[in-house]
């Protein structure tokens, strides 16, 4: 992470003042607070600060230090602290925020960083040619489950891969921004396995209850119900009403089995074995096509993000016309490909597709009554 200093004098300006709209909603904000508390308020006051030069500059500070009745020095650390405040001006479309921390290095940050490089500025902090972008490398942000990720401005932009996050700056130096989901840009609700909850589905099919006790029984040896119960023993123990010895080993696969789960070695469950991708060589991967000079918008189709988009680019997928025409077979394999467990059938893609080839999003709102997406 850089040094947080103040930008350098010739770019501050001279004095800073809230608009007249800022400076009432500041007073109301300070008010909020207990009396002998407002400085409470140093935060929201520099946040919009920045909201409203685009930086935090050092006229800024001060200012608000005088609001608050607080030394610089105090407003300074904070500006300084936080890596939401700026202190240098930065791209007015877009200041793209890189987590570089752990999690997210090892989910890929480093190739956006060298997006980000390459897309808007070769350094950080400093802004591209038209000075609407820029970018830099922070600490973690809080959405590591979803990693990697970026922020811009006050958003996050989640499970990122590179022509994601190159789609998301085209669309913010575009002054399209708002045209782009904040939060996971893949198939996944906030921080929820993707593809939808994995646990707490249906209350699990319960094992059958213990037989009756009977007298004949004293004289056996019975097996607890877990190995929790059971006391530790090498030697395999004998149930009499089966006809092969119970292990340990032969019990707990019993169990794991009513689970629905399987058990890893060292005993740690795991879920059983996904799908296994379909390949890129099998028969019924639909047939791509050069990519044309005039793209369809394949987000119009329900189910499909930036990500999915970029998958189906990638296999030369670029028209709602191949999708509407894809047969039966066809369609399973890019749902395995996608790992999409039946949801290209559930959201109709086809007819979708089929709608928007025909006559655009009007005649998608005449199939359906409502806008695509
Ligand atoms: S490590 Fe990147 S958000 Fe936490």
């Amino acid at each position: 992470m850089s040094v947080r200093r103040l930008a350098e004098e010739n770019v501050q300006p001279a004095a800073f003042a809230f608009s007249k709209d800022n400076a009432v909603w500041a007073k109301a904000t300070i008010k909020k607070y207990p009396k002998g508390r407002e400085q409470s308020a140093v935060i929201p006051l520099l946040m919009r600060a920045q909201e409203q030069d685009g930086w935090v500059t050092k006229a800024a500070i001060e200012s608000i230090a005088d609001m608050l009745t607080m030394p610089y020095i105090r407003v300074l650390e904070v500006a300084t602290f936080y890596t939401q405040f700026q202190l240098k001006p930065v791209g007015t479309r877009a200041h793209v925020q890189v987590c570089g921390t752990t999690p997210c290095m090892l989910r890929g940050s480093e190739e956006l960083i060298s997006l980000c490089k390459k897309r808007i500025h070769p350094n950080p902090l400093t802004p591209n040619e038209s000075g609407t972008l820029s970018w830099e490398e922070v600490e973690c942000q809080g959405t590591c489950v979803n990693a990697p990720m970026v922020m811009i401005f006050k958003d996050t932009y989640e499970d990122l891969t590179v022509p994601q996050l190159e789609y998301i700056i085209d669309r913010f130096d575009a002054g399209k921004g708002a045209d782009v989901k904040p939060g996971p840009q893949i198939d996944r609700i906030f921080s929820a396995p993707v593809g939808g909850p994995v646990t707490l589905l249906a209350p699990e099919k319960k094992p059958a209850a213990p037989r009756a006790k009977k007298a004949s029984d004293d004289a056996a040896v019975s097996v607890p119900p877990s190995n929790a119960a059971r006391p530790k023993t090498d030697a395999p123990e004998t149930d009499p009403t089966l006809k092969t010895p119970v292990t340990a080993k032969s019990e707990s696969a019993a169990n794991d089995k009513v689970s629905g789960e399987t058990k890893a070695e060292g005993g740690a469950a795991k879920p059983a074995a996904a799908a296994a991708k379909p390949s890129l060589d099998d028969k019924n991967r639909p047939a791509g096509i050069a990519k044309p000079d005039a793209l369809d918008d394949l987000k119009l189709i329900s189910g499909v993000g930036p990500k999915i988009e970029g998958t189906l680019h990638e296999l030369g997928i670029f028209t709602f016309a191949q999708v509407a025409g894809w047969k039966k077979a066809e369609r399973e394999w890019v749902d395995g490909y996608l790992n999409f467990k039946g949801r290209i059938e559930r959201d109709d893609w086809v007819k979708q597709a089929k709608a928007l080839a025909k006559g655009g999003e009007a005649e998608y709102i005449k199939v359906f009554g409502k806008k695509p997406r």
